[in-house]
């Protein structure tokens, strides 16, 4: 969850494959020729925490002033928190962009091609990621049902039947992936050229007779033969969810533990600030709804606090706490700390000034530029917002 609360920049990654760029790619490039594989200019990944624009100010603008007939600009009815969550928080092709990157940089020699995103919710980076390439695989791994579910339903249906086959969904807590069960097979082919996707998703749900079904339903993924993976993330601030020391560790040894012998990254996110540790209530405007970023009070014994995510479509259709996270606010050398503790090699720190949370005039000072790129550094000065990567190089 990330520019206007968080990171919206869409566009084609230059990774993606479409324009057919990784057939140049050297083996492993040098630091200075990484700027011919990634392409940033065009997307920041996502993010749930941005702070809004001037004019999403919560004091500028009230939920009573959103357009009134909002919701009737939504065709099939009002779109499913999941949708809302999707169009405010995540621009998946910005974290692939930044990860490729990554990659090359720390690990090299190959192209990235197997990844997990672990606390998935909807898979959309995984989906994403499967039509970038396609010889890439992705696994999700999320404890909510439900979000995976509505990824079954609705965003594999665009991701074809071969992207179908790439990608393998788990149920299940990430302190122990291995008991995570399966909820959508990996299938080598599942269905007839032409045949309705959906179809097929749902018979794969219930044990498919067609098709070539690599596991059963109740496979767990430590029966399902899953490639190493190059590169496991962790995004939209999802480690907050994880509020004790030895619980983070543990995920970071379950991580490094699935990364590919051949060398791979743990890419996670982190937000942070001043802002960050006080009440605080954030909206951004969208062309037929408002999101809202709801800070509860900051416990500085135990750094946690409660968000909330809000949708409000139009006057009569509210969708209050459509999500909520108890989060431990984790600070930057606390997770370097555990990530070394659980065995990576080396921990890098790629950071970007967010806009201010406060700022209401359009003075220089509190103007960010909302293209600023994330870059690597080993110290900066508090700011009122921040986000950063936190990258784990396995070997
Ligand atoms: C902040 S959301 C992030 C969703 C998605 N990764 C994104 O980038 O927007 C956190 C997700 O983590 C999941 N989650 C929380 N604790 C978990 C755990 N211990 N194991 C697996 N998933 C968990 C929640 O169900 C939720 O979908």
């Amino acid at each position: 969850m990330r520019e206007t609360q968080h990171r919206q920049r869409k566009g084609e990654s230059e990774m993606g494959g479409k324009r057919g760029k990784q057939q140049r790619q050297p083996a492993r490039p040098r630091l200075r020729d990484l700027s011919s594989f990634v392409d940033e200019s065009d997307h920041l990944p996502s993010s749930a925490y941005d702070p809004p624009s001037h004019q999403d100010k919560e004091s500028g603008a009230s939920e009573e002033e959103d357009d009134p007939r909002a919701e009737e600009k939504w065709i099939d009815g009002p779109p499913s928190k999941f949708e809302l969550y999707q169009r405010s928080v995540q621009s998946p092709k910005g974290d692939i962009s930044y990860m490729q990157k990554f990659f090359l940089m720390y690990v090299g020699g190959r192209m990235p091609l197997h990844l997990q995103e672990d606390f998935c919710g909807t898979a959309l980076l995984s989906c994403e990621w499967i039509r970038s390439d396609p010889r890439r695989t992705a696994v999700g791994l999320d404890l909510d049902l439900e979000a995976l579910n509505w990824c079954l339903e609705k965003n594999l249906a665009n991701i074809g039947i071969d992207g179908c086959s790439r990608i393998s969904l788990f149920h299940g807590n990430v302190l122990k992936p291995q008991e995570a069960h399966l909820v959508k097979q990996m299938v080598e082919d599942f269905g007839r050229k032409g045949q309705d996707i959906t179809t097929e998703v749902a018979r794969m749900n219930v044990g498919s007779e067609s098709g070539k079904e690599v596991c059963s339903i109740s496979s767990t993924m430590k029966e399902v033969g899953l490639p190493g993976r190059d590169i496991i993330c962790a995004f939209n601030y999802s480690c907050c969810c994880l509020q004790r020391r030895t619980d983070l560790v543990m995920y970071f040894k379950h991580a490094l533990h699935a990364l590919s012998k051949k060398g791979g990254i743990f890419v996670m996110d982190v937000y942070g600030g001043t802002s960050a540790e006080c009440k605080l209530r954030l909206k951004r405007k969208f062309p037929n709804f408002t999101y809202v970023w709801e800070q509860a009070d900051f416990d500085i014994i135990n750094r946690t606090t409660r968000i909330s995510l809000h949708f409000q479509l139009g006057k009569k259709h509210i969708i209050q706490h459509a999500f909520s996270y108890n989060w431990r606010l984790w600070s930057l050398p606390e997770i370097q700390d555990c990530l070394e503790e659980a065995g990576f090699c080396s921990v890098h720190f790629w950071v970007r000034k967010m806009p201010n949370t406060n700022s209401f005039g359009n003075t220089a000072e509190d103007t960010v530029d909302q293209d600023l790129k994330y870059e690597e550094l080993s110290s900066f000065q508090q700011q009122d917002a921040w986000n950063a990567y936190i990258v784990g190089v396995a070997n």
